[in-house]
């Protein structure tokens, strides 16, 4: 029979290859790990990927028709993140692959990242820092510096609505870190509709409703062929002036262009993304990240150690799992 060979496409935390490569040594399965920091070029992962049966990917690794159609021998893919957008996932079905992913280990690493973000905007974090640091100061004055309150028990004029945009996983988390931790104000809008197993106040909205009463919309929606270009020009338009965007899911979500223009005109009073269209980001491709007015981060939500070692734990268990005949811990539904 011939040998089972896995293909990881990157580095993953050491306790995760350590029980990829223990199983792999009863079962006489073949491990290849792409050893350098970038990832595989497309040309690169096609050439690499040749004759495997399992691959655990990246967000970075397109995984689309024509590269499965280049491997055969395919039978499970492992992708190490909660998002597949990387993936064709009709392709993949129609081929009979099996594909897995991480769901439940990040979500509070990346709604941390989605307070902090919208905190850091609010109250425009990284200028008070650049004031500081750059010997700016000056006197303390009971009218410099001002900003925006998200919550809080005190009275408040005028406390922000924040609508988050999706209510998934991520999106519930952070949106009770900002009820019950903050006291803020929270509105919701979901495919759905309203949940009824909230432990937390927030008000579900339509979406319409949600664009147009949102202090701050945070997007924690997964990107898909219905959601791609989503937060457009004219939805983006339909956010109240002076409103904040936050997008903490997927750069193609949002039209980045329309997002710089709206800070230019002021319609926007500030845009906080983990993720941008496209990654990485540059500054000849993504303007905004010169804005003042823009917080941008290196797509880091799931960036903890924590998080980053269950997701190579459970990519690496999905795997496992498939090649030992098991249900896979997290085998995506492929809805057709
Ligand atoms: C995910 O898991 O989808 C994140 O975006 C990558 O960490």
């Amino acid at each position: 029979m011939p040998t089972t060979k896995i293909f990881v496409t990157r580095i993953i935390h050491k306790d995760a290859l350590d029980l990829l490569q223990r199983e792999a040594k009863q079962h006489s399965w073949e491990i290849k790990v792409w050893p350098h920091s970038l990832p595989p070029s497309p040309l690169e992962l096609r050439r690499e990927a040749q004759g495997h049966q399992a691959l655990l990917t990246m967000i970075t690794d397109r995984i689309d028709q024509d590269l499965l159609d280049r491997l055969p021998e395919l039978k499970v893919i492992a992708n190490h993140a909660v998002g597949v957008d990387n993936i064709d996932l009709k392709a993949a079905d129609k081929r009979g692959i099996a594909v897995g992913n991480t769901p439940d280990v990040l979500t509070a690493a990346t709604a941390e990242l989605g307070l902090l973000l919208t905190m850091a905007l609010l109250r425009n974090l990284p200028a008070a820092i650049s004031k500081a640091k750059t010997n700016q100061w000056g006197a303390w004055g009971p009218l410099l510096d001002l900003t925006v309150q998200l919550g809080g028990m005190e009275p408040a004029d005028n406390p922000p609505l924040f609508g988050i945009y999706g209510m998934g996983r991520i999106g519930q988390s952070l949106a009770r870190m900002l009820a019950l931790g903050l006291q803020a104000n929270v509105a919701y809008t979901n495919t759905h509709g309203p949940l009824n197993n909230l432990n937390f106040p927030a008000t579900w909205l339509a979406s319409e409703e949600l664009l147009a009463k949102s202090d701050v919309l945070i997007v924690t929606i997964p990107s898909n062929p219905n959601t791609k270009g989503l937060f457009n020009q004219d939805t983006l338009k339909k956010l109240k002036v002076g409103a904040y965007f936050v997008n903490l899911a997927r750069g193609d979500l949002h039209d980045e262009d329309a997002l710089y223009r709206l800070l230019e005109a002021e319609h926007l009073a500030g845009v906080a993304l983990d993720v941008t269209n496209p990654e990485p980001a540059t500054l000849g491709r993504n303007p905004i990240l010169s804005h003042p007015r823009a917080i941008i981060t290196p797509h880091i939500g799931s960036a903890t150690t924590n998080a980053r070692r269950h997701m190579g734990l459970l990519s690496a268990q999905n795997i496992i799992n498939y090649l030992k005949s098991k249900q896979m811990p997290h085998q995506v539904k492929i809805a057709l």
